[in-house]
C-alpha cells in the first residue's frame, strides 16, 4: 500500500530521511516508490490497518520536517489530463466510506507546474461527487488532498503531525534559556535519525539546556545528560522537569563520560562550536576526538551517534572506529552552516 509524507521545505534531505528512519525504527517493511520535491511515497507492506495505526498513533507523533500523511490514491503526471483521469477512475473503497462527506484541496509546491489549483479541486471534486459523495467544505468525513511538485500524488488524509507543539517548545519558551540551542524540530529530527525507541537509553555528552534531551525524552526514552557548566546542568533539570520526564544529569566532560562501555542505545549532540569549544579540553581537536572516542566506547554496537557541528566531524568519528552512514549540511545564515553527520557503532 502506498503512501506519502508531505514534506518539510525546511532542508532538502533531512525530511526524507528522517521519514525513512521512523519508519525503521517503527519497523514497518517498506521501500521508497516516488521521492519528489517536499513529497516521500513509499510502499508499506502489512496489513493496512497496522500500517495506518502505526502511521497516525506513533509516527505522526514523532516526525518533526513532514506536514502531513496522506494514504496514496494513485501518482501521475503533472497534467490536468493525467490528474483528472486519476479522480474519474479510482474506485473509493478504502479511501471513503458510504455516506462520508468530503473536501478536496489542492497544493502547489514551488513552481514545478502551473496547474490552477481551484480548477482541479472543482473538477476532482465533480468526479468523486459523480461517484455518490457529498462535498462538505466545513467539517467532511475526508480530506482529499493533490499535491502537484514534479509528479501529481493524490490521496486522503491520514494524519497532520501538529508543528505548532514544536513551535510552542522554542527555547525561549521554556523554563530556562540560553543562546546556542537548536530549535526543537531539528533537534527532534536528528532524534528520529538516531533511531531511538521508547525505554532505550539515550544521551548527549554535551547537553546544555537540555534542548535534544526534551525531544527524545518526549518520544519516550531514558535520557542522559552530561554539561562541563554547573549553571545549565541546573538549568537543564528545570526544562526536563516542566515536560515531566526520565532523566539523569551530570556535571562532567564529554572527554571523560562516567558511563560503562556498551550501554547506549543511542546518541545526539552539539559540541561547542568555534572558540566556545576550548570550555574544556583544550583545542577543537582534542575536545572532538576524545569525545568521539568516548561516545564510540559508551553506544552499544550497532548504536546510531547524530553529531551536529560547523566543522566535519566525520574523520574524528573514523579515528574513533565509528562508520560515518550519512552526512547533511544546513546553511542556518550568512556565517553559520551545520554539518550533521551520522555514525554506527560496528558490530
Ligand atoms: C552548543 S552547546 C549545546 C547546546 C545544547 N544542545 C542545548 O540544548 O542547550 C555546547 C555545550 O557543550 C558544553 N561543553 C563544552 N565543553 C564540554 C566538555 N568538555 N564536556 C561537556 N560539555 C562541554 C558547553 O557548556 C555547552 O553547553
Amino acid at each position: 500500500m502506498l503512501y506519502a509524507f508531505e514534506l518539510s521545505g525546511e532542508h532538502e534531505e533531512l525530511p526524507a530521511a528522517e521519514v525513512l528512519a521512523c519508519l525503521k525504527t517503527e519497523g514497518l517493511e517498506f521501500r521508497s516508490h516516488v521521492r519528489v520535491d517536499q513529497c516521500l511515497v513509499v510502499d508499506i507492506a502489512g496489513r493496512e490497518e497496522e500500517i495506518e495505526r502505526s502511521l497516525t498513533v506513533i509516527i505522526s507523533e514523532r516526525l518533526a520536517m513532514t506536514h502531513h500523511i496522506l494514504k496514496v490514491v494513485g501518482t501521475v503526471e503533472n497534467s490536468p489530463e493525467a490528474v483528472l483521469g486519476l479522480a474519474e477512475a479510482f474506485p473509493p473503497a478504502g479511501y471513503i466510506r458510504e455516506g462520508e462527506s468530503f473536501l478536496v484541496r489542492a497544493k502547489r509546491v514551488k513552481h514545478h507546474v502551473d496547474l490552477p489549483c481551484e480548477y482541479l479541486e472543482e473538477k476532482i471534486g465533480g468526479c468523486i461527487y459523480r461517484k455518490g459523495f457529498r462535498a462538505n467544505l466545513k467539517s467532511p468525513d475526508v480530506e482529499f488532498r493533490l499535491i502537484l511538485s514534479e509528479k501529481a500524488i493524490f490521496g486522503t488524509l491520514l494524519s497532520s503531525v501538529d508543528r505548532g507543539a514544536y513551535e510552542a517548545r522554542t527555547p525561549q519558551n521554556k523554563p530556562f534559556f540560553h543562546p546556542g540551542v537548536l530549535m526543537p524540530r531539528v533537534a527532534r529530527a536528528l532524534t528520529n535519525l538516531s533511531g531511538i525507541k521508547p525505554g532505550e537509553l539515550f544521551l548527549d555528552p554535551f547537553s546544555g539546556t537540555a534542548g535534544i534531551l526534551v525531544e527524545a525524552g518526549l518520544v519516550g526514552a531514558r535520557v542522559i545528560g552530561i554539561d562541563a557548566q554547573e549553571k545549565l546542568v541546573l538549568g537543564a533539570h528545570m526544562n526536563l522537569e516542566a515536560y515531566e520526564l526520565d532523566y539523569l544529569l551530570m556535571v562532567g566532560d564529554a572527554c571523560r563520560i562516567p558511563l560503562k562501555s556498551s550501554t547506549i542505545d543511542a546518541v545526539v549532540t552539539d559540541p561547542p562550536y568555534g572558540r566556545s569549544a576550548a570550555i574544556l579540553g583544550g583545542s577543537f581537536e582534542e575536545l572532538y576526538s576524545s569525545a568521539l572516542l568516548e561516545i564510540q566506547r559508551v553506544l552499544k554496537p550497532g548504536g546510531i551517534a547524530v553529531v551536529v557541528s560547523d566543522k566535519a566531524s566525520f574523520e574524528y568519528g573514523e579515528k574513533a572506529g565509528l562508520k560515518v552512514l550519512e552526512t547533511y549540511v544546513q546553511r542556518v545564515h550568512r556565517s553559520l552552516t551545520r554539518i550533521i553527520t551520522v555514525f554506527q557503532k560496528k558490530d
